[in-house]
């Protein structure tokens, strides 16, 4: 089968288009035939090898792991002995190792069926965004509906879905993003824009829930545009150099006695997918699609990925 690997660290130019052998799964996994899949911040971290913390799971100096992509929808070819939830021939959608590829395998629990009504490209698209978004807004900023929610990085992967989930607890929406995305939100949405290349969003609150995808603010910052008892979660470091946001949230936390700053890291789990599958069926949550590549330009596609200008997603078909 044809899949894309990565066997050095380093920009888009380290993938190369492979002919490899099809996998098998394990009793717990299933074997899908990939139609799309999506490229997230993760895969291009993994791609360039420059966070320590990643190099640990996938090797060092070089990858021992050359596969690459996670976020995809398909239909199940084969499954292992255990799996009870997935038959050959349904249409899924999830996260599967090495996604970007002909094939791919995908732990039972990662998986749910595909709605009907939803495109592969549109199911691709959700998983790790949609996940992220659904987990920063309920979990962890404990959303309810008539709060002020500020959504900054909302014309991104995660922000996209944010908009339009944090809408579906029938929230306030201001979303935060530059003027090319303005009228992108607003569709999906945002009650109201904030152009931050026009105006600050510092000073535009309170705000009841901050959900944050830039991080390029001292914390401090985010607090003071809060209200009593809001939250602000931290999503992520679109503005800044992943290692400093990493050590400017540890200092935070350390030097902080009453919490009013969350961040996490998204799990994937049958539920929440359960729950964005409705969303998307219901025509709740739709995704955003911004460009669309063939599997043998999936360099191309991780180099937009690389630009933190996506418009919503980007697609690799296959
Ligand atoms: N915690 C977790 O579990 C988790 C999970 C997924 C992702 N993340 C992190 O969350 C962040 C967002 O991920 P993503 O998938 O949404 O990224 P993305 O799709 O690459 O985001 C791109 C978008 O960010 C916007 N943007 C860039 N700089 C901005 C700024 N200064 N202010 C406002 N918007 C800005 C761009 O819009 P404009 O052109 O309009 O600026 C673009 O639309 C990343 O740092 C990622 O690593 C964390």
């Amino acid at each position: 089968m044809k899949a894309i690997l990565a066997r050095k660290y380093g920009s888009p130019d380290v993938l190369t288009l492979e002919e490899i052998d099809q996998p098998t799964p394990g009793d717990n996994q299933v074997l899908v035939k990939v139609h799309a899949a999506a490229t997230n911040p993760s895969n291009w971290h993994r791609m360039e090898g420059k966070i320590s913390m990643l190099r640990k799971v996938y090797g060092d100096p070089q990858p021992t792991d050359h596969a690459m992509g996670g976020d995809c929808t398909g239909t199940v070819v084969a499954v292992g002995k255990n799996v009870t939830r997935f038959a050959v021939g349904d249409a899924v959608f999830g996260a599967a190792k090495g996604a970007f590829a002909e094939y791919a395998i995908a732990a039972e629990k990662n998986l749910v069926h595909k709605p009907e009504n939803i495109s592969f490209v549109d199911a691709a698209a959700i998983p790790t965004g949609g996940l992220t978004a659904l987990q920063g807004l309920r979990n962890h900023g404990r959303i309810t509906s008539g709060q002020r929610v500020l959504i900054i990085g909302a014309s991104g992967g995660v922000g996209t879905y944010a908009v339009q989930i944090a809408k579906s607890f029938h929230a306030h929406v201001t979303a935060v993003c530059s003027t090319r995305n303005i009228e992108m939100v607003k569709r999906i949405g945002a009650d109201e824009v904030i152009d931050y290349t026009q105006q600050d969003w510092d000073g535009a609150g309170p705000y009841d829930l901050i959900l944050d995808m830039v991080g390029d603010r001292p914390f401090d910052v985010y607090v003071k545009n809060l209200t009593p008892g809001g939250r602000m979660v931290s999503v992520g470091a679109l503005g800044m150099d992943m290692m400093a946001f990493m050590a400017k949230m540890g200092a935070y936390k350390a030097s902080q006695e009453e919490e009013k700053v969350f961040s996490y890291t998204a799990q994937f789990n049958t539920d929440d997918l359960s729950t964005l599958a409705q969303l998307m069926a219901s025509g709740e949550v739709k995704s955003v699609i911004d460009r669309r590549f063939p599997l043998e330009e999936t360099a191309a596609a991780m180099a937009m990925q690389g630009s933190k200008q996506i418009c919503g997603k980007v697609v690799i078909t296959i």
